[in-house]
């Protein structure tokens, strides 16, 4: 979308928590709306919020979003494994929010995480495949954990990291409550760590 993210292209966004990522979501489902499209909203924490995606447009139609709402990593392979169905020109974007949430639930053994690792791979590359064929934004949220060498780490390493391509990382504002900043980590053609300050408003992000 020409003031959004990127078509043909799965954009990450990650931070802590409260940073803005299902903010930022919403906003694209709004953006969506306004060019008169549909959204698929693949809701894997119960963060959809029609509320608050009326505060942020009072306009929209809740019809216009297809909310999928995976209780389980299984369940999340399954809606992801179908979704292509489910597509159609119709469609202006896709979010997953949050792609990780339900993997990390699973806990095992060296072969098990890699098996998990693998079925990742499979969805980012079905997720990769819809943008491209439907010429659409797909936008993941990931989350972050503290690691003892590299600090603080996105989740879903390397198999997120090669599929996303284009990562923008979200930060509180020490003592600035309500606003955040945005950092690019990787981009197709931007440079690598651009930024952005933003507020979290009732219309959303400003
Ligand atoms: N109307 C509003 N005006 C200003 N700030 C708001 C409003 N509604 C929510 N917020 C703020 O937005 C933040 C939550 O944003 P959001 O849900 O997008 O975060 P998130 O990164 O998705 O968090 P999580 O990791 O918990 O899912 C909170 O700090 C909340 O106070
Ligand atoms: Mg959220």
């Amino acid at each position: 979308m020409s003031d959004g993210f990127p078509e043909k292209t799965i954009t990450q966004v990650y931070g802590d928590f409260a940073t803005g990522k299902t903010t930022l979501c919403l906003q694209l489902c709004s953006q969506s709306f306004k060019i008169g499209k549909k959204s698929i909203y693949v809701d894997t924490e119960g963060s959809f919020s029609p509320e608050r995606l009326l505060q942020i447009n009072p306009e929209m139609d809740l019809k216009k979003i297809l909310v999928f709402e995976p209780y389980s990593f299984e369940d999340q392979c399954e809606v992801l494994e179908k979704l292509e169905e489910t597509v159609d020109d119709e469609i202006g974007c896709i979010i997953v929010d949050s792609m990780v949430s339900l993997y990390r639930l699973k806990g095992g053994t060296y072969d098990e995480k890699r098996d998990l690792n693998r079925l990742l791979g499979k969805q980012l590359l079905n997720l990769s495949k819809i943008a491209r064929n439907y010429n659409i934004p797909v936008v993941i949220t990931n989350q972050i954990y503290e690691d003892f060498d590299n600090g603080i780490t996105p989740l879903g390493g390397s198999v997120l990291r090669y599929w996303s391509k284009i990562i923008i990382k979200l930060e509180k504002i020490p003592e600035k409550i309500g606003q955040r900043k945005a950092t690019l980590v990787k981009h197709k053609y931007k440079k690598e760590g651009d930024f952005c300050e933003f507020l979290l408003t009732d219309a959303g992000i400003i």
